[in-house]
């Protein structure tokens, strides 16, 4: 184990990888390992510290790989184990770490425990591992009114062995992942195996997916809320944030502490997917004897706004320190709108919508969205704590916003009847190069899902190099924030400047940074005899800061 001032955590910037659209090297449209194996050199040259792959896990791909049917091997869709471990040693080769993601909430209904469990007849102890229950009304209800987050009802009844209709399974996402029984000592001796398998394959951390959802409350009561599950995303719903989490995270973290190397930087880490508010709830997964990281998800969710913003960073800052954490800063990821797109839309109070945007909605303004998405990344990776990077963002490419109901493949298009679009407009594969079939993203003809024509324009080879583009800006801000360590930097607000203008400084191990954010009409003058680090739209010498704009200046 490392003291604090070695834990490379700490002020980790981690990239997210959807491994189905990354890259594609066996030219069937879907990404794989060897895709992402040879691209990693563009990690390398952006300048972040490690890597998190979505799923790769055997899997019917129901959800994308999050319906995992075999925890311990590669799905030939994406390779196999020799390919996770050529990537692994090729990313250590090159100065990344490599976090993969566990998904401890739900199984995939084709995992064999799941199939034993229907296989048997009720009360068996195959039955245990999951939440089975009689129905109500004599059986042909479910048994409470919990909402699937997909969509529908949260429960689905089985066909009994002997042919009979029979009990419910509960599984809070698709029906094809049956939640797991958390009070079966089974299942907690079965993950953290798993976690080992990984963590003896050399991998640096591990991603909890819905950390919060382990738990249910004691007799599975209705929730008040009714089936709105997004009502439900609160501390107090039965389904969500129940006190025995943290018992569970408490026993990871001392396994993962066991991988440590005293006197090497060596931490394997964990980091919570908890959607939890508030921000003092969240904190609880990341105290000193639980997880290292929880996702911050309020401060994704904050709208533009230079008193929202100021309020989610103070608090956000405040609540991570009293308990001794790094916070954690991301804006997007492959569950929500990205924010070149999100941005781009009119901001108001409160938390912004993150839903997906299908052609019937209204359309973003593509502009203004990537011009405050620069600046708000700009604001990000000046933050003291850790940052997350979702693929494509280095880009500067939006949702894709038009795609045609056909092509779409989330289940929550099918289980909500098409009212929600889903979550595919962020996950269109990555564009390499401009001008080539698929954007270089693979071999093949197509990908899994069209890419828009502007991802053609905003291609990683267009921009590579190009002064003032986005991934040039990234690398820049990556560079910077890198030589002078700002991740380990404290906050300070500068009082003196007007209400719209977002104004800290950051005092780092390696200088003092000052960022003005401008968020207002008004173009901001820049104070005399501060050098321009970088900035978010290429300030001239002697121009003022204009709106959606901001800039590091050195101290
Ligand atoms: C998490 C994942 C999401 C997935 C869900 C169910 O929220 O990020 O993609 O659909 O869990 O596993």
């Amino acid at each position: 184990m490392t003291g604090p001032d070695e834990q490379w955590w700490r002020d980790a910037v981690i990239y997210q990888i959807y491994p189905r659209s990354w890259a594609d090297a066996n030219g069937d449209g879907i990404g794989d390992l060897p895709g992402i194996t040879a691209r990693l050199p563009h990690l390398a040259d952006l300048g972040v510290d490690a890597v998190w792959l979505s799923p790769f896990y055997t899997s019917p791909q129901h959800d994308a790989g999050y319906d995992v049917a075999d925890y311990r091997d590669v799905d030939p869709l994406f390779g196999d184990l020799a390919a996770f471990d050529a990537l692994t040693a090729r990313a250590h080769g090159l100065g990344l770490r490599v976090i993969v993601d566990i998904v401890p909430n739900h199984s995939s209904s084709e995992h064999p425990w799941f199939r034993a469990a229907l296989a048997t007849a009720p009360g068996s102890p195959e039955r245990a591992r999951y939440v089975f229950r009689e129905g109500r009304d004599g059986g042909t209800l479910p048994p409470n009114n919990w909402a699937s987050m997909f969509g529908g009802p949260a429960w689905t009844r089985v066909t009994e062995p002997d042919g009979t209709p029979g009990q419910w399974y509960l599984h809070l996402f698709d029906t094809s992942q049956p939640d797991f029984d958390w009070t079966n000592p089974e299942v907690r001796d079965e993950l953290e195996d798993v976690l080992r398998f990984w963590f003896d394959r050399g991998v640096d951390g591990f991603r909890i997916d819905v950390a919060h959802g382990l738990v249910k409350a004691h007799g599975l009561p209705d929730t008040d809320h009714g089936l709105d599950p997004a009502a439900d995303a609160t501390a107090l719903a039965p389904m969500w944030d129940q006190p025995g989490v943290h018992e569970i995270y408490r026993s990871w973290r001392r396994l993962a502490d066991s991988y440590a190397v005293e006197g090497q930087d060596r931490d394997r880490i964990l980091c919570a997917e908890a959607w939890v508010l508030p921000t003092e709830a969240l904190s609880k997964y990341v105290r000193e004897d639980e997880l290292h990281q929880s996702f911050n998800f309020e401060y994704l969710m904050t709208p533009w706004l230079a008193p929202d913003q100021r309020r989610t960073i103070t608090r956000s800052l405040d609540q991570a320190a009293a308990v001794g954490a790094p916070q954690t800063w991301v804006l997007s990821n492959h569950d929500v709108v990205r924010h070149a797109t999100r941005l781009g839309f009119p901001q108001h109070p409160g938390l912004q919508r993150i839903e997906g945007i299908g052609p019937d909605d209204p359309q973003p303004e593509a502009v203004l969205g990537l011009r405050r998405a620069r600046a708000a990344t700009a604001v990000m990776l000046a933050l003291p704590g850790s940052a997350y990077v979702f693929q494509g963002e280095e880009l500067g490419v939006p949702e894709a916003t038009r795609l045609p109901d056909g092509v779409r493949q989330d289940p929550t298009f099918a289980r909500t009847g098409g009212e929600s679009v889903g979550r595919d407009g962020c996950r269109v594969p990555v564009p390499w190069e401009g001008g080539v079939p698929s954007y270089g993203f693979g071999p093949g003809a197509e990908a899994w899902l069209p890419q828009p024509v502007e991802y053609g324009l905003l291609a990683a080879d267009r921009q590579r190099g190009v002064p003032g583009s986005t991934l040039t800006l990234y690398q820049d801000l990556l560079r910077i924030r890198r030589e002078l360590r700002l991740g380990r930097g404290s906050l300070t607000w500068l009082e003196d400047h007007p209400d719209d203008v977002l104004a800290f400084e950051v005092a780092a191990p390696g200088g003092t940074v000052r960022v003005l954010a401008n968020l207002g009409e008004d173009p901001l003058p820049l104070p005399g005899g501060l050098a321009v680090l970088a900035s978010s739209a290429d300030l001239a010498p002697g121009e003022p800061l204009r709106t959606d704009e901001t800039v590091w200046l050195r101290c």
